[in-house]
């Protein structure tokens, strides 16, 4: 497998074995890490992590992951750079592209890191955009693999607003690697119908179905995987909580949101979340609406089935290996 040179800004641009190779790579590197083998094959590179949205885990991860590299790098807070104020993103791409050798960007439209790939001449990584969360990907198959042994066949219940960054990357890796997808909310939060049916077409070559409803009974019958995300993600306007939490609070992932699943069923987010009153944000919607938890209970965050912390641990393994394998060994 060979993937040195690619950009890595969506999962609809990799074929079913590109992903599980990553997903191998990143349970390689893992068990390395934990025996102590160093591996910095990658030392004497710089790479640039351009954040225009707030991270702690991708951050992190990049981090971390490039210095277990070898490589060295630079961060560019959302305001600490030119980008997009007083400089293109095609400048800014031709600038990065002639000092680093490969560029993180987390912002808002899909279409601003697509165009930081045409111009930087370097593998770009997209760390989420509004549409897309595709390094969350590898990282989330990994978890499910490490705690249910599979994933083909596998049946994954999204509940939640699915017509975002998260539902729209697990809806397209779930068809892409055979695993029965489900979106269970409000149908104003079911993903695109453009993008519903990319996947249904990958489905039907994979063995994965792809099924929207509204019904939970219906949803997490057998469910192995219950996923949940924000009701409200970052770059959206507060003023939308009040609707949100109308629409969504029927699709609160609960303990009767289990009863339905599998005794083997998992618990995943990819975080932050919230499910108690310990966040700001939390306790402004706690004095607004009277909400001590919102798409998770606490009960379940906290509890036996949730593998979350899992989950944000392999966004660094996963990280560490999609930079591997995209920029190759020097
Ligand atoms: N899951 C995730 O991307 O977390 P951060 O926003 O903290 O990077
Ligand atoms: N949907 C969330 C994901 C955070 C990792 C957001 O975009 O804020």
């Amino acid at each position: 497998m060979n993937l040195k040179g690619r950009n890595f800004l969506k999962l609809m641009d990799f074929e079913p074995e590109e992903i599980l190779y990553l997903v191998d790579l990143a349970a390689e590197l893992k068990e390395k890490k934990k025996q102590g083998i160093m591996h910095n094959s990658l030392i004497g590179k710089n790479i640039a992590l351009i954040f225009e949205k707030t991270s702690t885990r991708t951050r992190c991860s990049f981090e971390v992951a490039a210095h277990d590299l070898g490589m060295h790098c630079t961060y560019l807070d959302p305001s600490g750079s030119q980008i997009g104020k007083k400089e293109s993103i095609a400048d800014t791409a031709r600038v990065l592209g002639r000092m680093y050798d490969g560029i993180e960007y987390r912002g808002y439209g899909q279409e601003i890191v697509e165009e930081l790939a045409k111009y930087a001449g370097v593998p770009v990584w997209n760390g989420l955009t509004n549409e897309f969360h595709p390094t969350q990907m590898i990282a989330d198959m990994l978890t499910i693999r490490e705690h249910l042994g599979e994933l083909k066949g596998k049946k994954f219940v999204y509940m939640g607003d699915a017509r975002y960054n998260m539902g729209n990357s697990l809806m397209v890796t779930c068809a892409k690697l055979g695993i029965h997808f489900v979106a269970c909310t409000n149908r104003k939060y079911f993903p695109e119908n453009q993008l519903v049916e990319y996947c249904e077409e990958v489905a039907a070559r994979t063995g994965a179905t792809i099924r929207l409803t509204e019904d939970v009974a219906e949803a997490t019958k057998d469910a192995d995987v219950i996923y949940t995300d924000v009701w409200v993600s970052m770059g959206e306007p507060a003023e939308i909580w009040e609707e949100r939490i109308k629409d969504l609070l029927p699709y609160q992932v609960n303990e009767k949101a289990f009863e339905n699943a599998k005794d083997t069923a998992i618990f995943m987010h990819c975080l932050p979340a919230f499910h108690d009153l310990k966040t700001g944000v939390g306790k402004e919607i706690h004095e607004k609406f009277g909400l001590t938890e919102m798409e998770v209970t606490d009960e379940v965050f906290e509890g036996p089935r949730s593998v979350v912390f899992d989950e944000a641990e392999n966004r660094m393994h996963s990280i560490k290996a999609i930079m591997l394998a995209t920029l190759g060994e020097s």
